[in-house]
C-alpha cells in the first residue's frame, strides 16, 4: 500500500506514503511525526500540540472526548453559545453530552454570530454547578472574536475547562500581538491549519494548554484515534510539517504581517467607497451586503464574475478570506471589483437571529431515534431528529431534540432547506 505505488495522474502520488518503517505513526508519534508535533508544540507554547489530518472536526470531537474521559458522569454537560459548528453537535451525540445553550441578549444578525458577554458565562456557571466545560466558537464565520481572556478567567475561577473552536484562527498566534486562544487562557483549542496557514485541506491542530487539568495531554492521542482513520493522510501531515518549518523560520510571520496590512488597506478603501464592513478578524473581509443594498449571495455572484470566490455568503453577508498566498495584485483586483459595484440603500429584510428552541429530548436520543422526512412547512411543533445545517456555515439551524418553531422554519427556508427529519 498505497495501490498507486508512487505513480499516478494527480502528480503527488510519490509523496503519498503510508506507515512504512521510518514514517512514524500519527497516534503513537515517536519518530518524525513526533518531532514535527514537538516543533508545533514549541511554536504555540502549549503542553502538547497534536496533528490532525481530518480537520478541526476531529479535534472538536477529541476535545469533548477528553472531557468525557475525565469525568465519571455518563452524561456530562457542556455550556456553549449556540453558533457552534456541526462537529460539536456530532461530538455531543456520540459522547452523550447534555448541552446548555447560551443566546445573546440582543438578537444576533445571523445564525453565525452569537454575541455572548463574559458575564453571561459567569452567570450560567454560577447557576448550574453540573456544567463540566465551556465551549466557545471564536472567531466566528463573520469574523467576530470573543473576549477569550475574560471568559478564560471566569472559567478558571469556576474550575471549568474552557474549550475554544478556533478553526478560523490558527494564524492568531503569529500576529504582532499574539491573540491565540491558548495564549489568552483556553485549556484546549482546535485550529484548522488549512484555513489560515499555508496547509493543504484537512490539516488541523489540537492544542492543549500548559494550564489544562492533569491527564488531558495523556488522553489526547487515544481519544483522537477513536475519531480518525487508521490511515491518516501523510500528504496532509507533510504539509503540516512544512508549515511548522515556515513558521519557525520567521517567513510565515513576515508574510502574515504583509497580508494583514494589505487587507487593512483594502478595508479602508472599501469603507471610503461606502461599503459597510464588520468583524475584527485580521484575515477576513466581511461585507454587510444587505446594508449596502445587496443580498449577500447576489454580491458573491457579482464578485465571482470578476474571478473572486468568496468564502461564505448568505442573505446578509458576503465574507472573503485572505491568506499569505495572496499577492499584492489580488488585493488590487479586489478593490477594483468593488469599485465597479455601486453601493445602494440598505435592503429591508427581516432579521432571523438564532432563537431559543424548546428541547423535547436529548441530542443523542433524538439523533438515534426513529425518524421520518417531512417538508419544513409541516414540521411546526415536531421534534428535530437529525441536526440540520446549511452546507455552509455548518451552524445548526435546528438541533436534534429541539422542537421546530416558526422562527426555525423561517431560517431553514432562508437557507433553502425545505425538508427536515423529525421524530415519529
Ligand atoms: C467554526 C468552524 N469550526 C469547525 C470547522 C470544522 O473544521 P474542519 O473543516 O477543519 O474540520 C469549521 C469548518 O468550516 C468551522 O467553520
Amino acid at each position: 500500500m498505497p495501490g498507486h505505488k508512487g505513480v499516478g495522474r494527480l502528480g503527488i502520488e510519490q509523496l503519498d506514503i503510508t506507515e512504512i518503517k521510518g514514517a512514524d505513526y500519527l497516534y503513537d508519534a515517536s519518530g518524525i511525526i513526533g518531532q514535527s508535533e514537538a516543533q508545533m508544540t514549541q511554536l504555540y507554547s502549549t503542553a502538547k500540540t497534536c496533528f490532525s489530518a481530518e480537520g478541526s472536526s476531529q479535534c472538536i470531537k477529541t476535545m469533548l472526548g477528553i472531557i468525557r474521559l475525565s469525568t465519571d458522569k455518563p452524561t456530562p454537560t457542556v455550556l456553549a453559545p449556540r453558533n457552534v459548528h456541526k462537529a460539536f453537535i456530532d461530538a455531543c451525540i456520540l459522547l452523550g453530552f447534555e448541552i446548555v445553550w447560551l443566546y445573546p441578549d440582543t438578537p444576533s444578525p445571523s445564525i453565525c454570530c452569537c454575541d455572548i458577554t463574559p458575564e453571561q458565562i459567569r452567570t450560567a456557571l454560577e447557576n448550574d454547578n453540573e456544567i463540566d466545560c465551556c465551549y466557545v466558537t471564536s472567531p466566528d464565520y463573520i469574523g467576530n472574536i470573543a473576549d477569550i481572556k475574560t471568559i478564560s478567567e471566569i472559567c478558571s475561577q469556576a474550575g471549568v475547562p474552557l474549550l475554544v473552536d478556533n478553526a478560523h484562527g490558527a494564524y492568531l498566534k503569529f500576529l504582532d500581538e499574539d491573540a491565540h486562544p491558548i495564549t489568552l487562557g483556553a485549556d484546549m483549542c482546535c485550529d484548522s491549519a488549512h484555513k489560515t496557514l499555508p496547509c493543504v485541506t484537512g490539516g488541523a491542530l489540537l492544542h492543549i494548554s500548559k494550564k489544562a487539568p492533569e491527564g488531558f495531554v495523556e488522553k489526547a492521542k487515544t481519544v483522537m484515534s477513536m475519531f480518525g482513520s487508521t490511515s491518516p493522510s501523510y500528504l496532509i501531515l507533510q504539509s503540516l510539517d512544512l508549515c511548522g518549518d515556515m513558521i519557525s523560520s520567521g517567513e510565515f510571520g513576515k508574510l502574515l504581517s504583509q497580508t494583514v496590512s494589505r487587507l487593512d488597506g483594502c478595508k479602508q478603501r472599501l469603507t471610503s467607497l461606502g461599503w459597510k464592513l464588520c468583524g475584527s478578524e485580521k484575515l477576513k473581509l466581511s461585507v454587510r451586503a444587505a446594508d449596502c443594498g445587496y443580498d449577500g449571495n447576489q454580491l458573491a455572484d457579482i464578485l465571482r464574475s470578476s474571478g473572486i470566490e468568496p468564502e461564505y455568503s448568505d442573505s446578509g453577508y458576503t465574507v472573503l478570506m485572505a491568506g499569505v498566498g495572496n499577492t499584492p495584485q489580488d488585493f488590487e483586483r479586489l478593490v477594483g471589483a468593488f469599485e465597479k459595484i455601486p453601493v445602494r440603500p440598505p435592503l429591508e429584510r427581516e432579521l432571523l437571529p438564532l432563537c431559543k428552541a424548546g428541547r423535547a429530548v436529548s441530542v443523542r436520543q433524538a439523533a438515534f431515534g426513529r425518524y421520518k422526512t417531512v417538508s419544513v412547512d409541516s414540521a411546526l411543533g415536531k421534534v428535530c431528529a437529525l441536526t440540520v445545517t446549511a452546507c455552509q456555515p455548518s451552524v445548526p439551524v435546528a438541533v436534534s431534540g429541539e422542537v421546530i418553531s416558526e422562527q426555525i422554519i423561517k431560517i431553514l427556508k432562508r437557507y433553502s432547506i425545505f425538508e427536515i427529519n423529525v421524530l415519529y
